[in-house]
């Protein structure tokens, strides 16, 4: 397991480099990641390019036995480009230019501005060939989704809708543009959704748009990748991936990229309630199940956040350490900190890295030190995975098209999906986070909260796991929507069913009112947003509403469906409800619980296919005593151990 730093030679001047490469080689550093907004260094005039610097930084870097990753600095062209074709500026969805002078301008459609790129990564990439020291590059930076309205854009959009619905008849119908007037005469009337608010706008052109602009980032990437297995076809090559306004199809994204890498700054504030606990471990599972192998932190939370808000409070004693090695329990290979030290100028000063602006070693640097030995000695765990019994299903589409047309207050489809990772990890249970179309047979359980929209392939998919004596959960808000994000006329969940045997005689979205229900074991939970009255046909109930309005109606259902079976949740309750559910499931599919786990406790088995590893992570502020079934060997301390106690945020590895 590999430690590094995120590493920005350009800010500092010439005679740190060495005393800085020193230190970081002292304290354990293996790997830097540098070059990802310097375009406007490295061609500081049209055509001339000037990698001299980076051969210095990088020679020292080989000296120390630091390896490299080189960003591709296509997220900041430098701005004699920007001024000499300003066509390549972003044009927002009020359909102006954006300004310059942050970064991230630039439309990644523009053919100016791919060719510009091309050529800059074309020389970048040649020029590093040979160098031995360059192990991966990124391209660009924490890319979003394409979002811009410029002519290249427009014109794009309206081929890309033609290539897919044949002609405006179809788009028109497929968009349902009867409806206020909207159906094209005309390619030219076709325009991205505009800036009005999501809820207002035709959901089809949105999803459509969303598709569109997901598309756009991921071939700009794919074409980067391109130029880079061009000149060296064995080197890896990823983009990092952060959670943002306009965060794209992820898989889409890395489809053809070799590893994700991903921006982990999980929130300094512990807040006392389980989806929180948990919800970092939730998105290292999903980074990992994007590819469905291990993953790269490119940059990991090292200090007080603050760049574009007030400053967050410091991190905790432990922290840095811990949420680091929590990221490679959960599958990250190496683990980047954003980064060796805080800017002195520019926007991020007090976006704090491990060094302060000081440049002193501080309590953050020792325990960084700390971490470099820690991820050493759990080498052991190089050569292990992670198997999961337990499948939680992530649709980009469907999280998106319900962003678009919030169903009622509070609802959030991420959090249900949280809610379900929470209640399985409050067992020890590993869960994997995947694709609604992957294989699913090796799993015995697996959830796909509110599947929204249509599809398929992932309809099908979702069928044959059941048939082949799979146990699915299904919950409300699923099946609602065709692939075009319109509603279907059938009851719901429509194209499930059949499936569970049962379907939504009516629903009810209550926002934050309550309700109750009682499950078959008579034990009652409180649930709110959203109540579906079930009406069964082949499906049990497993609870039923006890509040006086829904009296005694089926609010969960239970169908044996050939040689599996298929819960339905229409309702969505609070995390007590989903650890006894969780708990049901895992009694009735045998897989293996481990009670008693103290609140915030993780635990993480990896397997190399002879021995068996157990990682234990405290992510609460309180000490944690865990009783282990037998003594076990210890990684961490050496010795055999039969009771773990962990301080706040430590980490523990045991061999079974
Ligand atoms: C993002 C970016 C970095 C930096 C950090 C600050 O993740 O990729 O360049 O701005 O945020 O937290
Ligand atoms: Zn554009």
């Amino acid at each position: 397991m590999r430690i590094g730093v995120d590493y920005y030679p350009e800010q500092w001047d010439k005679s740190m480099w060495q005393k800085d490469a020193e230190l970081m080689a002292r304290t354990g550093v293996k790997v830097v990641r540098m070059g990802e907004f310097s375009w406007a260094r490295i061609e500081s005039e049209d055509g001339r390019f000037d990698f001299s610097w980076l051969d210095e930084v990088i020679s020292i870097f080989a000296k120390h036995m630091i390896k490299v990753v080189l960003g591709l600095p296509t997220n900041c062209p430098p701005l004699w480009l920007y001024e000499k074709y300003p066509q390549i500026i972003r044009t927002g969805m009020d359909g102006n230019k954006v300004q310059l002078g942050i970064r991230s301008h630039r439309c990644l459609n523009s053919p100016i501005f791919r060719a510009y790129a091309k050529r800059m990564a074309d020389a970048m990439v040649s020029h590093f060939t040979m160098n031995l020291t360059v192990i991966a590059w990124q391209i660009d930076n924490e890319l979003r989704a394409n979002m811009c309205a410029c002519d290249v854009c427009r014109n794009r959009f309206r081929e890309w809708l033609v290539e897919k619905y044949d002609d405006l008849n179809g788009i028109n119908e497929a968009f349902g543009n009867v409806v206020w007037g909207g159906e094209y005469s005309s390619i030219s009337q076709i325009q991205p959704p505009s800036d009005y608010p999501d809820a207002w706008q035709n959901p089809s052109l949105c999803l459509e748009w969303y598709r569109f602009t997901s598309f756009s980032t991921a071939d700009f990437a794919n074409d980067m990748m391109c130029v880079v297995k061009k000149h060296c076809p064995k080197i890896p090559v990823t983009t990092n991936a952060g959670f943002t306004e306009y965060t794209p199809d992820f898989y889409k994204l890395f489809d053809m990229l070799d590893f994700v890498s991903y921006n982990n700054y999980p929130p300094v504030k512990i807040y006392d309630y389980a989806d929180y606990y948990y919800s970092h471990a939730f998105h290292l599972d999903l980074m990992r199940g994007l590819k469905e192998q291990h993953f790269w932190v490119m940059e990991q939370l090292s200090g007080i956040t603050g760049g574009w808000t007030p400053m967050s409070s410091g991190l905790k004693a432990g922290m840095l350490m811990g949420y680091s090695l929590q990221a490679i329990i959960h599958g990250a290979d190496t683990v980047m900190h954003f980064r060796w030290r805080t800017a002195l100028k520019g926007a991020e000063q007090f976006n704090h890295g491990i060094l302060d602006h000081s440049n002193i070693p501080n309590r953050r640097f020792f325990e960084f030190s700390e971490l470099c030995k820690k991820a050493e000695q759990i080498s052991v765990l190089d050569n292990t995975v992670i198997l999961s019994d337990i499948a939680i299903l992530y649709s980009p589409e469907s999280e998106k098209a319900l962003e678009f047309q919030p169903q009622t207050e509070n609802f959030s489809y991420i959090n249900q999906l949280k809610a379900f990772h929470s209640a399985f990890t409050r067992f020890g249970a590993n869960v994997d986070v995947v694709a609604p179309d992957t294989d699913l047979t090796r799993y015995k359980i697996v959830v796909a909260p509110s599947l929204f929209i249509i599809n398929k392939k992932e309809t099908e998919n979702i069928y044959r796991y059941v048939i082949n004596g799979g146990t699915l959960v299904l919950t409300t808000r699923s099946g609602v929507k065709d692939s075009n994000n319109n509603c279907i006329m059938e009851a719901l969940p429509t194209v499930y069913k059949e499936l569970i045997g049962a379907e939504v005689y009516e629903y009810n979205p209550i926002g934050n009112d309550v309700c109750a229900i009682k499950d078959f074991a008579d034990n009652e939970f409180i649930c709110s947003q959203w109540c579906d009255n079930m009406k069964l046909t082949t499906a049990k109930a497993y609870a039923e509403y006890v509040s006086d309005e829904y009296y005694s109606m089926p609010a969960i259902t239970l169908n044996k469906y050939c040689n599996g079976f298929a819960y339905y949740i229409g309702t969505i309750c609070r995390s007590d409800f989903y650890e006894s559910f969780a708990s049901n499931l895992m009694r009735q599919t045998r897989i293996p619980k481990l009670k008693d786990l103290p609140k915030g406790v993780e635990v993480t088995t990896r397997t190399n296919g002879e021995e068996e590893y157990i990682c234990f992570f405290n992510n609460s502020e309180k000490k944690a005593s865990i009783s282990l079934p037998k003594a076990m060997y210890s990684i961490m301390s050496l010795t055999g151990k039969e009771k773990l106690e962990l301080n706040p945020f430590e980490v523990e590895v045991v061999r079974k």
